[in-house]
């Protein structure tokens, strides 16, 4: 797609980076779903974001409504953004339900858009942008499985872009690995407990964070991987800017 998207559906839009991907789409003139659980917050982003953006409430785990929403919107960029936030513990008091936490919501919903996305399929051109982390690079050892999920987010990514050539799909597959930040929901979750663990308090461990990366630099990097059909599958952002990995 070299140019804007039509529509787009993004996942976890009712806050954090979601919420800020969405609002860049629709001030760049995009119809958004948004998905998220949360009926009440997302209401709230569709009063401040006007009639371009379309709340959807559920869960984005969920292969049939995965399957019915692309089949009714034909989006022709998906942001598979929807993600829990980890147990922060080390490994000795993490159990199999914590530890596997980002594995159901994170990944499973990743593995979800994306097989539908190959089977509807979307149309030629079309875009799906997924959100790994930092932490699939260099691990997360207070997050549980948390790395390891966002890493086969990156693996789901390449198996689809090799299904979708194969198959002469016209549809691009591109993952987005942001750092470890506070302005959003898991970073803010992150932090404290890594500032904890250090035992500094949470404004010394994020002053290590310089520059700080925000919701709206994840949103302009979205936007620019979704316009550049030439650009490159995965990316790293940071508060410092969008950089190609590999
Ligand atoms: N913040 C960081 O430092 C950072 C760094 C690297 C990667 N990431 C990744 O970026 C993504 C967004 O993170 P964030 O910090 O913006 O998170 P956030 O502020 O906690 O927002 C998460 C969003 O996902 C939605 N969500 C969670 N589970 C869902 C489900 N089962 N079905 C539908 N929606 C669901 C939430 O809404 P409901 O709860 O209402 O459903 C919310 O809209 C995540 O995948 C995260 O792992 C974040």
């Amino acid at each position: 797609m070299s140019d804007l998207p039509r529509t787009a559906l993004v996942t976890g839009a009712s806050r954090g980076f979601g919420r800020a991907i969405a609002a860049a789409l629709v001030a760049a003139g995009a119809a958004v779903v948004g998905l998220a659980r949360d009926e009440q917050e997302l209401h709230a982003v569709r009063g401040e974001l006007g009639p371009g953006f379309t709340p959807v409430a559920g869960d984005a785990t969920d292969e049939a409504l995965a399957e019915q929403l692309i089949r009714t919107h034909q989006p022709d960029l998906l942001v598979l953004n929807a993600g829990a936030v980890p147990h922060m513990a080390p490994l000795p008091e993490q159990t199999w339900e914590t530890f596997s936490r980002n594995w159901q919501v994170d990944t499973r919903h990743v593995f979800a858009w994306t097989r539908a996305a190959l089977r509807q399929p979307l149309a030629p051109g079309s875009v799906v942008v997924a959100m790994s982390s930092g932490a699939a690079l260099n691990g997360s050892p207070l997050s549980g499985g948390y790395a390891s999920a966002k890493a086969a987010v990156r693996y789901l990514r390449s198996y689809a872009a090799e299904e979708a050539e194969r198959a002469g799909l016209g549809i691009r597959f591109a993952a987005l690995l942001p750092k470890l930040t506070p302005t959003a929901g898991v970073g803010a979750a992150g932090v404290t407990g890594y500032a904890a663990r250090q035992g500094v308090d949470r404004d010394a461990f994020v002053a290590g964070l310089q520059p700080v990366l925000t919701p709206e630099q994840v949103a302009e990097a979205v936007l620019s991987i979704a316009r550049d059909p030439g650009s490159g599958p995965e990316y790293l952002v940071g508060g410092d800017g969008l950089r190609p990995i590999g």
